[in-house]
């Protein structure tokens, strides 16, 4: 078997173990390296002229990316992946005791697993490149760092710090490594080997006292003081994941019982809580997501066909999609984009859109001003159809009106090349009646974004029955150039996103409107999991908007889509949500103390507002409907399978992520589960509670869609 750690003595005394996984990409920890590390260790201990070990990675762009997660799956019960963590921490402890220094030397990326073994490490020197960051994102996937991160962390950096790397599972760059203790020192790549094995030759340095201000001294030095840092950050966890996440606790109780018993008492416990933590279901559903994205990178969206190269891109319209789009190709994809709106107002906006978020990078000092200006180079303008003939895509974001679009298709066929693709980003009309206009139809595609574009993950990509493959492959690339995640749906009204969600959203209208109150609706989802909850979410996306694709939906689909009454008594007291301050909160001045309700809203919709309903059955109500509606949609192939379904929603709706998408959670509850729950609604609310064909099979057969 090819090794993956090879020792190499320099005449100085200085050893250099590098670790190289062959045939990968990038480093990961797996179990079956510990015997090979173990015996090198014992040489290095058995060789008394190495006087220093140096401890690097063979890849160009990565120390060690974290552990390899797939061996987790490999383990049946709790125990087996306790004792993976305690083979971890023995390794780590063998290094750690080494009577000579071992310093890391990293560039790249630094996580989990990686990280942990670097803190094992005596001393710590990382390269200023971009491609460093370091973290500990396990809490993303449900778990803690089961290495000896939750102890050795917090002995390095503090109490404080270390929760909030482990709590959030943010990555830092190398300045911010260096000011918070987490690495001795930055240097640049082309002298990190050489500053490493300066550190190991000037010998062990004893650690000095961390710097920290008194507050935090005060609070991290005394048993009292830690436990009201924990019972803090207990409260703070609790509140922020209303109890869902099982993980952040018990990465507080590794850091408790470690600083208040010791480190050998913290890894037992942090052993102990690994391996519990990866029999969880939440944290299954957490690595369902986190494979299900790492396969999607590889797909192409239409089998063999090969993605065109993008090398510039029109975006028609420079609104708030348009601006959005055309950031997100210049900043992340790098591709030179050429906006053009009818006015001078959508180009400034266009520009101002992409200044506003590079410049806050500049002022975060993660970007210089000439990188910055660099991207601004990147995007130009016009109100004329200059300068676009050679676009190898455009991505049309005008104003939702069929004509108009038309109108587009057929600039777009006129003035570009015969390869341009044109790719549409219209929330409601179906693409199909958008191709009507085209004479080269395998061009067109939709490309639905989401708002706000540069921070919502996930991209429609929709073909209609003529899209030519090569179309769908090379928009699929383009949208993941852009950082995004593509998932390819078949045209219907709606697509995939918004139709599971437009019933979701009219059954918490129809609660509203049985006089459940509308901070008492938002609360309910919210503790169900979701990041806001519904009445929130149509202030914020625009009641209009809703108002808009409501009757659309409901012509296309059917009767079950017809939107409460409510929308037009909303609609006519000019209640457009957050984009003009009145909708269902109040905004503004007398939103400053905190979010309200407009109680006003409930004269209007003659409602006396109440709290009776059980939050439960609330969430149970509207959440059903989305999941039936998600069934629909996988029976009539909008969506090519339930992983798609459930990244769609997970990414493009924010369905809570530790039940792993609509299509994990109903295997969870059971296909005869889901159709019991809509039948019982079904009686007591009418029709639109109807259970899906598919769902009922599946129930009468026992399936499961996994
Ligand atoms: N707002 C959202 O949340 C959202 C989400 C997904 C999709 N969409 C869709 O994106 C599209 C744009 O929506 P928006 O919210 O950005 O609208 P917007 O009103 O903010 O922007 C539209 C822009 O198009 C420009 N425009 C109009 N006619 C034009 C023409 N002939 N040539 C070039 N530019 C022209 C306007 O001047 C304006 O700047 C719509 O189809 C909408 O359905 C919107």
């Amino acid at each position: 078997m090819e090794k993956t750690f090879s020792l190499s003595r320099r005449d100085d005394g200085i050893a250099l173990l590098t670790m190289d996984v062959p045939g990968e990409t990038m480093n990961t920890l797996k179990a079956q390296f510990a015997p090979e590390i173990t015996a090198i260790l014992q040489e290095i201990k058995a060789d008394s002229s190495i006087k220093g070990l140096v401890l690097i990675s063979g890849k160009a762009d990565s120390f060690v990316a974290g552990a390899d997660i797939s061996m987790l799956d490999a383990c049946e019960t709790a125990e087996d992946a306790r004792l993976l963590s305690r083979q971890g921490h023995h390794v780590f402890a063998e290094l750690e005791g080494l009577n000579i220094p071992v310093v890391a030397a990293i560039h790249g990326a630094c996580l989990g697993g990686g990280l942990e073994l670097a803190l094992a490490c005596h001393q710590r020197v990382c390269s200023d490149s971009s491609k460093t960051m370091l973290g500990v994102p396990e809490v993303q996937l449900g778990l803690l760092p089961g290495g000896g991160g939750t102890q050795r962390l917090p002995r390095l950096i503090g109490i404080a710090k270390a929760l909030d790397l482990m709590l959030t599972g943010k990555q830092v760059r190398p300045k911010q490594a260096v000011k918070m203790g987490l690495v001795d020192d930055v240097v640049p790549e082309s002298i990190l080997l050489d500053t490493a094995i300066e550190m190991a030759l000037a010998g062990k340095k004893t650690r000095k006292p961390l710097k920290q201000p008194l507050v935090t001294k005060l609070l991290e030095g005394t048993p009292v003081g830690r436990n009201i840092m924990f019972d803090q950050a207990t409260k703070q966890v609790l509140k922020k994941t209303q109890g869902n996440y099982p993980s952040p606790l018990k990465i507080i109780d590794c850091v408790r019982e470690g600083m208040a018993k010791g480190m050998e008492k913290g890894l037992e416990v942090e052993a102990a809580h690994f391996g519990a933590l990866v029999a969880t279901p939440e944290s299954a559903a957490l690595r369902s997501i986190f494979f299900a994205t790492t396969e999607m990178k590889k797909e192409t969206g239409a089998g063999d066909a090969k993605p065109r190269k993008v090398a510039k891109a029109v975006v028609l319209g420079g609104g708030l999609m348009g601006g959005g789009i055309a950031s997100v190709t210049t900043t992340k994809a790098k591709v030179p984009v050429r906006v053009k709106d009818i006015s001078d107002k959508g180009l400034s906006n266009a520009l101002g859109y992409a200044y506003k978020l590079l410049d806050k990078g500049v002022k975060r000092r993660h970007m210089t001003s000439a990188e910055r200006d660099k991207l601004m180079a990147l995007m130009t303008t016009t109100t004329e159809y200059r300068g676009v003939k050679d676009a190898d895509i455009v991505v049309e974001a005008v104003f939702e009106d069929l004509n108009l679009k038309h109108q587009m298709v057929r600039d777009i066929e006129r003035e570009c090349g015969e390869h341009t693709i044109f790719a549409s980003n219209t929330s409601s009309l179906p693409i199909t009646q958008i191709a009507a206009a085209a004479s080269r139809p395998e061009n067109v595609i939709g490309l639905h974004y989401f708002s706000p574009v540069e921070k919502m993950p996930l991209v429609e990509v929709i073909a209609h029955e003529k899209t030519s493959p090569e179309t769908i492959a090379t928009t699929v690339a383009f949208a993941r150039k852009q950082g995004k995640t593509p998932i390819v749906v078949k045209d219907c009204a709606g697509f995939y996103v918004n139709r599971i969600l437009a019933l979701y959203m009219n059954e918490a209208a129809q609660l509203l409107l049985e006089g459940q109150a509308v901070d008492h609706l938002d609360k309910a989802l919210v503790k169900f999991g979701f990041p806001v909850g519904p009445m929130t979410l149509l202030d914020e996306v625009g009641i209009d908007v809703g108002a808009k694709i409501s009757p659309i939906l409901e012509k296309e689909l059917g009767e079950r889509f017809k939107a409460p009454a409510a929308f037009d008594k909303l609609m006519a007291d000019d209640r457009k949500g957050r984009k003009n301050g009145k909708g269902f909160y109040l905004y503004g001045k007398a939103a400053k103390k905190g979010k309200k309700v407009d109680e006003s809203v409930y004269s209007l919709l003659g409602l006396t507002p109440a709290t009776g309903k059980e939050a439960g059955e609330i969430a149970e109500r509207c959440v059903v409907q989305m999941l039936n509606e998600a069934v629909r949609c996988l029976e009539e192939g909008i969506i090519a399978s339930p992983r798609d379904g459930d990244i769609g929603a997970i990414f493009g709706i924010g369905f809570p992520p530790f039940l792993g998408g609509p299509f994990r959670y109903m295997d969870t509850l059971g296909a005869a589960k889901m159709v019991r729950l809509l039948e019982g609604y079904q009686s007591k609310y009418g029709d639109r509670f109807a259970p899906a064909a598919l769902l009922k099979a599946m129930a009468a057969e026992g399936k499961t869609f996994y």
